[in-house]
């Protein structure tokens, strides 16, 4: 739309600037043939009064010089020259403008006769020239409105995103809440009942309820402003990957290398940490068609190499190099089950509520992938 009003206003001035450079034309084409009249008549009659009252003194835009073949100023009007100037001053101003004019129109030649010649030196007048410059004002106004537009939209946008994210988590933390409180009650009922003495469904209902609770306050955490703390970042790595590794087929190596001083920290917040971490790995299991390995390497890495590195490789499929920020996209997958939201969590709580970064750091189809996951110390 803007572009549209934009346009036809360009179109617009463009021909007023013709209609008026044209009158401007005739009007000066007019006050040369006066001027020509005044300088050869002799005598001093009425319609040199007129010729010179009427036509030249009613040129009041259009800025003019008058001088002789030497370059001597005769006259000029429509000229903003300073009272405080001297001489020499007023001279170079006036040859300025001159060159100026030149520049612009040719000058209009006035035969004296005898071989003798004056120039009328003019240049278009505020108007016009305001005229001229107005399109390009008005496409400034409009690039820069269209700049505030974008930038509001994405930022109301990402907004109303962050909303959804917060609510749905809000909402799942809440809601498994219930049912959570009454599974733990039921368990320590049946550890205390003798009729399920030395059952491991004791123990399973345990783990189980544990689990349940990682994911309520994962959702907690993400529907919150969560609390990030020092944590030993290579215990956290650890601990996620033991805990995944018995859940995905044995013939998944994991390995776990820490290049950092040891008891080194990072300002995380572990559940969702522990949630990236999975999500990353779980990607990798899917690349790998359930055989292969899994490298988690802690480094120092990213800004003045202050902040904490930890890659994720693994031995899949690959990524191509254009699909290196399609992946963080929600929704876009490639799996027949897949809902393309993991990374784009992942994303989230990397980027949103640790302020780090997460990114395809390497990747090559049919060789492997390499994450990387960027945080502060
Ligand atoms: N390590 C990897 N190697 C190869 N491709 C990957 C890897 N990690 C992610 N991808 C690609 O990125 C896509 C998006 O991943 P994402 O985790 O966001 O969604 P998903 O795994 O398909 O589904 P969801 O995680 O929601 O169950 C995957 O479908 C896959 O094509
Ligand atoms: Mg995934």
């Amino acid at each position: 739309m803007a572009l549209v009003i934009g346009a036809v206003t360009v179109v617009y001035t463009n021909l007023l600037v013709r209609r008026l450079s044209e009158r401007e034309q005739q009007q000066i084409d007019l006050y040369a043939k006066a001027l020509r009249f005044v300088i050869n008549s002799e005598s001093d009659d009425t319609n040199i009064q007129f010729a010179s009252t009427e036509i030249i003194e009613a040129n009041k835009t259009i800025p003019v010089i008058w001088a002789d073949a030497e370059g001597t100023v005769l006259d000029y009007r429509n000229l903003d020259v300073p009272a405080r100037l001297n001489e020499a001053e007023r001279e170079r101003l006036l040859h300025r403008e001159i060159d100026e004019m030149r520049s612009q129109h040719p000058p209009i030649v006035v035969e004296l006769g005898a071989g003798l010649r004056n120039y009328i030196y003019y240049k278009d007048s505020v108007i016009l020239s305001q005229l001229r410059t107005y399109p390009l004002v008005q496409l400034a106004v409009i690039a820069s409105l269209a700049v505030v537009a974008y930038f509001a939209f994405s930022y109301s946008r990402r907004a109303e995103q962050n909303r959804v994210w917060v609510g749905l988590a809000k909402e799942t933390a809440h809601q498994l809440g219930t049912p959570l409180s009454s599974l733990m009650a039921w368990q320590s009922y049946m550890k205390d009942s003798p009729r399920f003495e030395g059952e491991p469904v004791v123990e399973e209902l345990a783990k189980d309820i544990r689990r349940l609770e990682i994911i309520t306050e994962r959702f907690s955490n993400i529907g919150s402003v969560p609390v990030l703390k020092d944590e030993d970042i290579y215990q956290v790595a650890e601990r996620a990957v033991d805990y995944l590794k018995v859940r995905v087929s044995r013939k998944v190596v994991f390995k776990v290398e820490s290049l950092l001083p040891p008891g080194a920290t990072a300002r995380v917040n572990v559940p969702l940490l522990e949630w990236v971490i999975e999500n990353v790995c779980k990607n990798a299991v899917d690349a790998m068609d359930g055989r292969g390995s899994i490298t988690l390497v802690l480094r120092h890495g990213g800004r003045n190499h202050k902040q904490i590195a930890l890659d994720i490789t693994d031995t899949g499929k690959g990524i191509p190099k254009s699909k290196f920020e399609t992946v963080f996209l929600p929704g876009y997958t490639t799996k027949k089950r897949g809902w393309g939201l993991g990374l784009a969590l992942a994303k989230r709580i990397i980027e949103n509520y640790h302020k780090g970064r997460l990114y395809v750091r390497w990747s090559e189809v049919g060789k492997g992938t390499t994450f990387r996951v960027l945080l502060n110390a």
